[in-house]
């Protein structure tokens, strides 16, 4: 006979913290975010940790090299998306470990060729209003020129207008080898009252642009999580597949760790590709592994030997796979059973294996309460696809800027070795859907704003850093009619004018 839980599945959205008590010691400004990325001995260290407890989904619309930068600066790690050639995804990698902070490559690029129509549709697309003008219209091609909202007047010029005719073309601008030293472009930048320095290489093609306002962002990534080598950490993803080519490429391009992505994780193949890493790098190679969403799975992996494990099916935002496929599991429940069989694996066996919530953040206070329920970090996917360094493009429907953001499972992304379960080697039917997010700015800005609030809920709850809040975290359901309770009721909103 079939087995049967007692209690429904629930999110999080179900439940509220309940504060504890908090001493006049207990203020956000000393609440630390640190938290574990692999596995580690009781009385050890973990070899890897993370300054913020967020990492970003594996996902085509959500983890590129420019987002995993962005995000390594404010103290948390992506997984490049493993949905592409292995070629194309070390190359992200190797992106990420040759950034030097402060030198941006060129994201908005035409040839001279192109018309001002051009021009103003990749300003829409990016949000960016400075363009390099390339022999080949790349990022890295031979630089012509440089053109920005100085260079063009819409109201006088025809659309059809070549960029050739207004652009600031190299005699004219102020540019420097690629060699050159952040402080160096810095001052060049300041003595020329220019916004933007473009870097060339001895055959003038375009390296770098470095901007005024970069340079104090710079300096003020005081959680940015670098490796030894003082570059950013950045993680890929994997699949069950290919994992014998893959691996290795990642590896040498500098992939700090990897991780299985899986929409459903209890099986044979996660052991599998574990089991390569382990007999070809020992347990130099850190790998996590998923998705679970009972204690049974957690053990199975921890025990298959995973550095974390995550939890979720069914709860991001673009998935549709318990409509399709009818599996799944409430993410608050599937987290507080796995958080449970994390501590009780412990116990027996003094290793701690960190686990990773993995989809369904809606709001803010979903980060703390998933922590408090024992996650000892948070993947995210809607989160970040609405910000200005996810890879996707940006659009104006109907007056409001959206940014595109679909699902390894939908028939956009093709990522069937995500899905596939041995069989046909394509996506059979699709398990995520593919859509648009209102546009939020910044990464920087958004990270900063959700994270002080989860400090300051810790300090409601008398936590200073994540295991205490695991620990003193007083949890409560809510029942349906107090959740209408918690939004603004009962009043007329004024207009936001
Ligand atoms: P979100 O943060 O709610 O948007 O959820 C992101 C998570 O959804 C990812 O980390 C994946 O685990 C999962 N996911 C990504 N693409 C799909 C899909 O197409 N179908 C189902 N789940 C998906």
């Amino acid at each position: 006979m079939a087995f049967y839980y007692e209690e429904p599945s629930r999110t999080f959205s179900e439940y509220l913290l309940i504060p504890g008590y908090s001493s006049v010691e207990c203020v956000p400004s000393k609440v630390s975010l640190e938290t574990p990325l692999v596995k580690f001995e009781k009385g050890k260290e973990p070899e890897l940790s993370m300054n913020i407890p967020m990492v970003s989904a594996i996902m085509q619309s959500v983890s590129d090299d420019r987002l995993a930068i962005a995000l390594a600066q404010e103290g948390g790690l992506s997984f490049i998306y493993g949905s592409q050639p292995i070629e194309s995804q070390a190359e992200m990698i190797e992106k990420v470990k040759r950034y030097r902070a402060g030198f941006v490559v060129s994201d908005s690029n035409v040839s001279a060729e192109m018309t001002l129509q051009d021009v103003l549709r990749l300003t829409e697309q990016t949000g960016h209003s400075t363009i390099a003008v390339t022999e080949d219209g790349s990022p890295n091609g031979k630089l012509l020129g440089i053109v920005t909202n100085k260079d063009y007047r819409v109201s006088r010029m025809t659309p059809d207008t070549r960029v050739k005719d207004f652009m600031t073309k190299l005699d004219d601008l102020v540019y420097a080898q690629e060699e050159t030293t952040l402080k160096e472009a810095n001052d060049i930048i300041w003595d020329h009252k220019i916004n933007c320095l473009p870097l060339v290489n001895k055959n003038q093609e375009l390296v770098y642009l470095v901007f005024r306002k970069d340079y104090d962002t710079h300096k003020k990534n005081e959680y940015e999580l670098i490796d030894s080598s003082k570059r950013y950490m950045v993680g890929a993803g994997i699949n069950t597949r290919d994992y014998e080519e893959r691996v290795p490429a990642l590896l040498k391009a500098g992939a700090d760790i990897l991780c299985i992505d899986s929409s459903e994780g209890f099986s044979e193949w996660q052991k599998l590709t574990i089991d390569y890493i382990r007999r070809n790098y020992g347990d130099r190679v850190k790998v996590g592994a998923g998705n679970v969403v009972d204690a049974e799975g957690f053990r199975f992996l921890a025990e298959a030997g995973a550095d974390f494990v995550k939890v979720g099916i069914g709860g991001g935002a673009i998935c549709i796979t318990r409509e399709q496929k009818g599996i799944g599991r409430g993410q608050a429940t599937a987290l507080i059973e796995v958080a449970k069989a994390r501590d009780a694996y412990y116990e027996e066996t003094g290793i701690y294996v960190p686990i990773c919530s993995d989809g369904g953040i809606v709001h803010d206070y979903h980060i703390t309460l998933a922590l408090a329920m024992g996650a000892d970090f948070i993947m995210l996917g809607r989160y970040f696809a609405r910000f200005d360094e996810s890879p996707t493009k940006r659009v104006n429907i109907n007056g409001s800027y959206m940014k595109e953001y679909w699902g390894e499972g939908s028939a956009r992304a093709r990522n069937w070795q995500r899905y596939d379960m041995g069989g046909d080697k394509k996506l059979s039917f699709e398990e995520g859907v593919d859509s648009f997010v209102p546009y939020a700015g910044s990464l920087k800005d958004n990270v900063n704003l959700t994270l002080s609030k989860v400090r300051s809920t810790m300090c409601n709850c008398g936590a200073i850093n994540i295991p205490e809040l695991q620990q003193k975290a007083k949890i409560t359901l809510v029942s349906s009619t107090s959740i209408v309770e918690g939004g603004a009721h009962d009043v007329m909103l004024r207009d936001k004018r």
